[in-house]
């Protein structure tokens, strides 16, 4: 092996790949290299010297709009949004590098087909979705997809095949996302394959800066987009760049937006919108104590009542203010398929290990304010993320049914 990476991997504690090395043929040995010559070592230091980060003074939300207040100014919501994506100022932004381990997907989410008695796809329902607005506003809308090196190609290829249902390919967007290393319990560098590292997408956080790297926002910008709607792959009922989200943003003043369902009990396990020292914030469900848990405002709702349902709004010039702080890393256990000295690969029932990922969620905290936009979770939010029960394929096909599409 090369002298200076010989010296690294000793440096950092990661000699076993050498096993692995010495078996390969020289082909091996060079792509293996390449791969060690590639490694952000940045990633294992923030193992090393992890600390919890310490949470700030949480306060309910001040911004916020409810479903009764968005009837009373519908009409002016919705001039406003579709003034904005006719003008070309709305963009959006499917954030789909993910890897969809707990569905047990082997390639893009966004393929997997959740029809009964006929194919609909899980991108299907997100550009049918998207496609109701293009008409109702008589414009395209930029549409980015975020990918990863796990699922580029595939993802591009079904979409082409499948001529991107009906989408104007013009306006379509792809760039890929970050990798980062995955490790053992004992912070070892894993590997997936002879001489290839285990690597994984390094979460939904750092989309701004891969879609600025792929030259995507500056080409935005000069479009004349303003507005960028965030949302996951796997929530099939999403309304996106939704016209009455887009002007109660705009109409609010603030600089960010996120869509968020009433919890359905106080205790609840999701993520809820407040403030953290007078800034947006998610605050996960195990963070709440009971007392603010159940805590009442003057009008005797709870206070800390809105969940989040990634489906964000950011204003593009404050995204470009923020793009060079870094995000806060989570250190992540998982299951991690690996292969052994011995060249078996395995597949672990359990976690096994640690994954690096930066969130989205994050970003809010990093604006100045977020206005929290209520929508009704029967009609708007119907994610896949289990193979079965809750948040699974029945439970998003139960959803759809209810909501009068055909399966
Ligand atoms: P999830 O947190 O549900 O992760 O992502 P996941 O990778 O899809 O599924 P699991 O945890 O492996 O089962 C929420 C959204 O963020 C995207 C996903 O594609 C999904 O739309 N995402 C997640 C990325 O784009 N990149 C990532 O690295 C992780």
């Amino acid at each position: 092996m090369r002298q200076d990476l010989f010296a690294l991997l000793q440096q950092h504690g990661q000699l076993h790949l050498l096993d692995y090395y010495n078996k390969l043929d020289d082909a091996g040995k060079a792509a293996m290299e390449d791969q060690i010559s590639m490694i952000d070592w940045n990633y294992l230091r923030t193992v090393e010297n992890h600390t919890a980060p310490e949470r700030g003074v949480i306060t309910p939300l001040t911004e916020t709009v409810s479903t009764a207040d968005i009837r009373e100014r519908e009409v002016e919501y919705r001039e406003k949004g579709l003034a904005a994506i006719r003008a070309g100022k709305v963009g959006a932004m499917l954030l789909a590098g993910g890897m969809g381990t707990r569905l047990g997907c082997s390639g893009p989410k966004g393929v997997v087909d959740i029809g009964l008695t006929h194919p609909l796809f899980i991108f299907e329902c997100l550009f049918r979705n998207t496609l109701e607005v293009v008409r109702e506003a008589g414009a395209w809308i930029p549409f980015s997809i975020m990918t990863s090196d796990k699922n580029h190609q595939e993802t591009i290829t079904f979409l082409k095949e499948h001529n991107y249902f009906g989408y104007n390919e013009e306006y379509i967007y792809f760039f890929r996302q970050d990798m980062a290393p995955c490790i053992d319990y004992e912070h070892r560098l894993l590997m997936e394959g002879p001489g290839q590292l285990a690597i994984s997408p390094n979460g939904n956080g750092g989309w701004y800066s891969s879609f600025a790297r792929a030259g995507l926002a500056e080409k935005a910008k000069a479009m004349g987009v303003e507005w960028l709607n965030c949302f996951a792959v796997d929530n099939v009922l999403q309304r996106i760049c939704d016209p009455l989200f887009v002007g109660a943003v705009i109409c609010s003043g603030c600089v960010s937006g996120s869509k968020v369902v009433r919890k359905a009990d106080p205790k609840e396990k999701v993520g809820v919108l407040c403030l953290e020292d007078g800034r947006p914030s998610i605050v996960e469900y195990y963070e709440l104590t009971d007392e603010m848990a159940y805590a009442k405002n003057e009008k005797g709702e709870y206070s800390y009542t809105f969940g989040v349902i990634l489906n964000y709004l950011f204003r593009v010039d404050k995204l470009d203010e923020i793009a060079n702080t870094s995000l806060p890393m989570h250190i992540v256990e998982k299951k991690i398929p690996y292969m052994d000295v011995d060249g078996t690969m395995h597949h672990p029932a359990a976690p096994n290990g640690y994954k690096f990922e930066t969130l989205i969620l994050d970003m809010v905290h990093m604006m100045d304010n977020c206005l929290a936009y209520e929508v009704i979770r029967e009609h708007e939010f119907a994610p896949i993320k289990n193979a079965t029960g809750v948040d699974s394929m029945e439970s998003a096909r139960a959803l759809l049914e209810k909501n009068g599409i055909r399966l």
